[in-house]
This record gives C-alpha cells, structure tokens and sequence, in this order.
C-alpha cells in the first residue's frame, strides 16, 4: 500500500484528491490536495504534505509547534545536553554515555512494540525521526513508517537522516495529533513518545491513535512524568522544579474504552511513564 491510499482529510476522514501539483523524481514537491467530501484544501510544503487539522490550532499546540520550528536544527544536541545535566544523578558522565542513554530507552519502547517484518508502523509527533532507523530494522523494506509531526521544521531534520540512512519507505507528514489524517484500522503498531503532556487535546489524540490502529495491535505512549516513589525523594523535587513537565502523570483516565491488557510502567532511571496496551474492537 502507497501512503496515498491510508491518507485522508483529517476533518471528515474522506478521501483527498490532487489539485494540481509538481512532481520531481516521484515526489510531489508542491501542490494543493482537496477533500472530496468537505471540500477544505491542504498544501504540500517543502515536499511535505500539511495536514494541520483545525486551521485555528489549540493554543497550546500552536506554541509547541513554534517552539520546535524554532529548535529543530539544534533540537538533537540540546536532548543530550539535557540528559547530561540530568543524568549526572544517575550515572551519566558525559555525551558519549548520554546518547547511548537515550538509544537503550528508545529500544525498550521499540521492543515492546513487537514489531514484526511487513509492519506498518505510525509514530506521532516523530520529530526528528530518531524511532525510524530502529522500527525500520524490524520491520524491514517490505514494511512502512509514517511519521506526523506539527512542525515541519522538525520533519526536515528527520528526512534528511532518513534518506541518510537510505530507508525508503517511511512517509512523513505534517498534522496535528488530535485530528490523524489516516484511514481507520491502518497500522500494525502505534508509538507515541514525547509530546503528549503538552497535546492541546490529549483526550482526543488518544482516541486517535487507537482508530488508526489494526484490532490487536499494540500502541505505546510515553513521556516525561515521574513514577510514584521518584516524586516523593528530593531527587524528584528538584527534578520538578528544574522542568515541570517531570510533574506530568500518566493520562490513564483519557484511554477510551476500547482498549485491553493495559500496562503502565517507568523507564529512563523512572524519569518517563509508558502506557501500553492494545487495541481490542
Ligand atoms: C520532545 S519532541 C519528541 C520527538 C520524538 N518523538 C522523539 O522521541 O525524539 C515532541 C514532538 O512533538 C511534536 N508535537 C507537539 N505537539 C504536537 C501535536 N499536537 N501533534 C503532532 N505533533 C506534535 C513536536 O513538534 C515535537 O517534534
């Protein structure tokens, strides 16, 4: 399947039609796509499809999105900044043991995903695309990557280590969480990391993820929120007061019911929270 034929208009989960386009090397490098149902029209940019769903985005997610344009070309150095600093309480002594670090958490979570050779695998907010070589070595060339992400300037980065990497079947898109722009029951696993504490509508987001995955299929959330006896310590207090996102819970009470085997446990010296579970009808 191309990713045309899993793409939809985020309003109304219709189908898009091309407008008018320009097209170099197979790629659609700019054009205009409309919904055949609601009419409402999206651009590609830059290569990249705009499937930013409402025009008027939540407060909140209009100033994430600035804020990683803004950071996306220095956003890979800065997270190992972080963990330096942080990761001086947990053994963390330089950049070297920083990034290695961040790569073992990212392989649990991949891990957890079961993904097999073939799968299509959708990962929100992928930023810049540091999952993708790692999903892509389970799933192999037969199997597809999407990435979405709100802000394009992180998409840029992500493409450029994509084809880096020479992996070929990854599609990325520009769009907001709360409103996929991806055909029902599409994908074999979900992964979710890093942007659901500050998701204008979380609730929705959630619920999103689970429409767009297959019956069965596993879905992983994580982000920053620290587990319940880490808060506790004065580690954790300090923590918190350094970035309050370390003060963000575990969104349990948002999963919409159509979920099973619900898992919830803490990874990155129990800095991040994970939910997994897997979607049951
Ligand atoms: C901390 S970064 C994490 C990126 C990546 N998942 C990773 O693990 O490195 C958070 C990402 O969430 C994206 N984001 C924030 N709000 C979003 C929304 N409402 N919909 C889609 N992406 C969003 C940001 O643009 C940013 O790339």
């Amino acid at each position: 399947m191309d990713a045309l034929e899993y793409i939809v208009c985020p309003s109304c989960l219709s189908e898009l039609e091309i407008i008018d386009c320009r097209v170099e090397d197979n790629e659609i490098l700019e054009g205009t796509f409309q919904c055949v149902n609601c009419k409402l029209s999206f651009n590609v940019k830059e290569g990249f499809l705009d499937l930013t769903f409402p025009p008027q985005l939540h407060k909140r997610d209009e100033e994430w999105r600035n804020f990683y344009d803004e950071h996306a070309v220095s956003y890979d150095e800065e997270l190992i900044d972080a963990v330096v600093n942080f990761g001086k309480l947990f053994g963390v002594k330089d950049r070297e043991e920083a990034r290695s670090y961040i790569i073992q958490g990212r392989e649990t979570l991949v891990e957890s995903l079961n993904l097999e050779k073939g799968f299509y695998v959708l990962d929100v907010a992928t930023g810049t695309g540091d999952f993708i070589p790692l999903i892509y070595k389970r799933i192999g060339e037969d199997g597809l990557i999407e990435g979405l992400d709100i802000s394009m300037k992180m998409l840029q980065v992500a493409r450029r280590k994509a084809s880096d990497y020479r992996i070929k079947r990854v599609n990325l898109t520009i769009g907001n969480a709360a409103f996929l722009p991806y055909k029902s029951e599409t994908f074999d696993a979900v992964l979710h990391m890093g942007g659901i504490n500050t998701f204008g509508d979380i609730k929705r987001a959630l619920k999103e993820m689970v429409r767009v995955a297959k019956v069965g299929s596993k879905i992983i959330i994580c982000d920053e929120g620290l587990s319940p006896d880490l808060r506790e310590t004065p580690t954790g207090k300090m923590l918190i007061s350094l970035n309050r996102l370390f003060e963000s819970t575990p969104p349990v009470e948002y999963l919409p019911s159509n979920v099973r085997d619900i898992k919830l446990y803490w990874i990155w010296s129990d800095l991040f929270y994970v939910i997994e579970f897997v979607k049951s009808s």
